[in-house]
């Protein structure tokens, strides 16, 4: 392959740059170790057939797809960055650290190969042979001999016996399989993004014994797993361009909303001028945990652009809002009422028991404000775990675990 490598160099360096500027935003430091690696290895290589300048766009490649659906990709380069920076501030580093990832494409396995170092071993799983055949041709092309790439479904012990400093999951879970906890050496990381309540978040777990604790967790969103651990996310129409995405186990009358949201719309806000750093990621788990037992369903609105132009919906974010149904009533999170430099929360609702709705949204949205807009810890424990052995929090069951998620005051206040 041709490359011209002053412009791939000079593209990889503008995309750091850029990485590095947009996590300061955020409040994020790239950890030194990941912004090298970054800045050494060639994206171009594992995305062949993609122009140069499509190679360092800040966006996932898609690499294969059934039908409409994304299920194979080079991630975006944010994401790899955060979950990265993730991995080595769990870990203090990954120099001589040996790695899992689950989900190959080569690109990360080989920037985890620059971050391990040759005393460390990087082995890259991949459900999908026509994936892992990719990925190894790239890793060779590029010059990573020493990456090992496994087809296998990642649910069971990918080289049994072997321990893991580091397993890192790229594809979005709904589960934590037991294997993943047992492959992992004691006070090892699991780097996962995790769906809780609808809301996906990149978790770093450490180890400690049977259990899992967070140690950090990012917004995020990637392609589903796939095999014995697959979980269906449906999309329902309610609407011209808007949509609740539920799990598979959950039901909602689709016709019963789209009734509900042909009645006039009830807004409420919090009432507060809140710093534009606030993390309203957090706000909405805190709204998951406190919401999902309260209302009929708790279900995440997604819209296309132009049915937020054309004033069908105004949710907070189009891409994923935490929405309640219930009998007489759909409640969402409304976009924010700006006022300078300072933003309002707020919920708008339809339906008979709208006012209602929204008033109760809006006073757990207080509430969250009021204990100084904490962010959620999780737990992770084995699904036998009896319930006398769980710790307080709101427990969330799963197939192979139990997830306790809890809040913890951030430092930075919301509120001002
Ligand atoms: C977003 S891609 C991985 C991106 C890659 N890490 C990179 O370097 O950009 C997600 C991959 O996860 C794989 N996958 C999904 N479920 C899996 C499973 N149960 N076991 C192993 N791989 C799985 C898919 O086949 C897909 O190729």
């Amino acid at each position: 392959m041709t490359v011209d490598t002053l412009e791939s160099a000079n593209l990889r360096n503008r995309m750091v740059d850029q990485l590095i500027a947009d996590q300061a935003a955020k409040g994020l430091t790239l950890p030194a170790s990941v912004e090298a690696a970054l800045r050494t290895v060639p994206r171009e290589l594992y995305a062949p057939n993609t122009p140069l300048p499509e190679a360092y766009a800040n966006s996932a490649i898609v690499t294969k797809r059934r039908g409409e659906e994304s299920i194979s990709s080079v991630s975006a380069p944010f994401l790899i960055a955060e979950m990265l920076g993730q991995a080595v501030d769990a870990l203090d580093g990954l120099k001589g650290r040996h790695v899992l990832e689950i989900g190959s494409g080569g690109y990360n396995a080989s920037l985890l190969a620059e971050l391990v170092g040759p005393a460390g071993s990087v082995t890259t799983v991949d459900i999908d042979p026509e994936v892992t055949d990719r990925a190894s041709a790239c890793l060779a092309a590029a010059g990573y001999h020493d990456v090992k790439v496994v087809c296998a479904d990642a649910e069971h012990p990918v080289e049994p016996g072997r321990r893991y400093d580091l397993i890192i999951v790229t594809a979005g879970a709904w589960d934590i399989p037991s294997a993943w906890r047992e492959q992992l050496t004691d006070g090892g990381v699991l780097v996962v993004p995790l769906r809780t309540f609808g809301l996906t978040r990149s978790w770093a777990l450490r180890r400690a014994g049977q259990e899992l604790v967070s140690h950090s967790h990012r917004q995020c969103g990637f392609v589903s797993v796939q095999g014995a651990g697959a979980h269906e996310v449906r999309y329902l129409d309610i609407a011209d361009g808007v949509h609740l995405r539920l799990d598979e186990d959950q039901q909602v009358d689709p016709a019963m909303v789209t009734e509900l949201m042909l009645q006039p719309r009830r807004q409420a806000w919090a009432g507060f001028s809140l710093a534009p750093r606030t993390v309203l990621a957090d706000l909405d788990l805190w709204l998951a945990t406190r919401l999902v037992g309260e209302a009929d369903e708790f279900v995440i609105l997604t819209a296309q652009e132009a049915a937020v132009e054309s004033g069908v919906v105004a949710p907070a974010w189009r891409f994923g809002t935490p929405a309640t149904v219930e009998t007489g009533a759909f409640c969402y999170r409304s976009e924010l009422l700006w006022t300078g430099q300072k933003f309002d929360v707020g919920a708008i609702a339809h339906g008979p028991h709208a006012s209602a709705a929204a008033k109760r949204m809006v006073e757990h949205m207080r509430a969250w404000v009021e204990a100084s807009s904490p962010s959620p810890a999780l737990r992770v424990f084995a699904a036998q775990t009896p319930d006398g052995d769980l710790p307080a929090g709101t427990v969330l069951d799963k197939r192979h675990s139990r997830l306790v998620l809890t809040f913890t005051p951030t430092e930075e206040k919301g509120l001002s």
